[in-house]
């Protein structure tokens, strides 16, 4: 039985979600520029997104550039804003062909003109696909989501739109950029790094983790398919008991 075969889609997970990392280091290990690193990493991304809407999978979201990241050397952040406008308008036909809609969470005002203007195209062109939701975190942070989201709260709470007893976890949930989408039930993280860095804090409190040594650009199919079955043989608690879990 393949591993694919060995997943059962009635436990699929709705909304998986990728820390994509481990470009930079794959590259050297070649002896190449980190670039070349980043360029083999959107093989795959079209890869891993073909597989999860294959499988049934509704919402991915890949990160892809950190508020973080703006302070690499600027030569890597002005390739990696090239190589996303260029794959963007490769790469439109084949989500239109696959019916997935794209999106983005981030400070996206933040990006160059040109890349602003592709993202906007190529989210309009693909609006209306429902077979899966492909979303990019660009110039995205956890704590900056939440940060707008707390400010929002305030101007709304002084406009007396609500009330400070209202403020609860649900209505945190409709302020942050995440809103539309369920949590991530499953996160996997590649490169053999084990830490968030500062991605969906709030949405990943409950999400299974999962940590792999490969590195992005060799991150596979079966790679996928491998964590999938991982968090399928888990017991998820949510602060119950393993008896009252059984019972159910
Ligand atoms: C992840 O790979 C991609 C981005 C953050 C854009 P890295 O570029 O972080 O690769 P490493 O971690 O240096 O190997
Ligand atoms: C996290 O990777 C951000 C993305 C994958 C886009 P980094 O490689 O930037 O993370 P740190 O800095 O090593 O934690
Ligand atoms: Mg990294």
């Amino acid at each position: 039985m393949s591993l694919k075969e060995k997943i059962d889609p009635g436990k699929m997970p709705k909304h998986i979600a990728i820390i994509m990392d481990g470009n930079g280091r794959w590259a050297k290990g070649k002896g190449k520029f980190r670039i070349f690193g980043h360029k083999n990493g959107v093989g795959t991304v079209k890869t891993i997104t073909e597989a999860a809407a294959e499988i049934g999978v509704k919402y991915l979201t890949l990160y892809a550039f950190s508020t973080e990241n703006w302070n690499r050397p600027k030569l890597e952040v002005r390739a990696l804003m090239e190589l996303l406008v260029d794959t963007m308008r490769k790469e439109a036909p084949t989500l239109m062909k696959n019916n997935i809609r794209l999106s983005f969470i981030g400070n996206l005002a933040d990006l160059p003109e040109k890349c602003q203007n592709q993202l906007q195209l190529t989210m309009d062109e693909t609006r209306e696909n429902t077979r899966m939701n492909l979303v990019l975190a660009l110039s995205y942070s956890a704590k900056w989501d939440l940060v707008q989201a707390v400010k929002n709260i305030a101007i709304d709470t002084k406009k007396g739109k609500i009330k400070p007893e209202d403020i609860n976890d649900k209505l945190v949930d409709k302020y942050l950029s995440t809103n539309w989408m369920p949590h991530p039930e499953l996160l996997i993280r590649t490169s053999g790094e084990k830490r968030i860095s500062n991605f969906l804090l709030w949405e990943i409190a409950y999400s299974e983790l999962y940590f792999t040594e490969k590195l992005w650009p060799d991150f596979t199919k079966e790679d996928l398919y491998q964590a999938i079955l991982d968090f399928q043989n888990r017991e998820r608690r949510f602060g119950r008991t393993s008896e009252q879990i059984s019972k159910q």
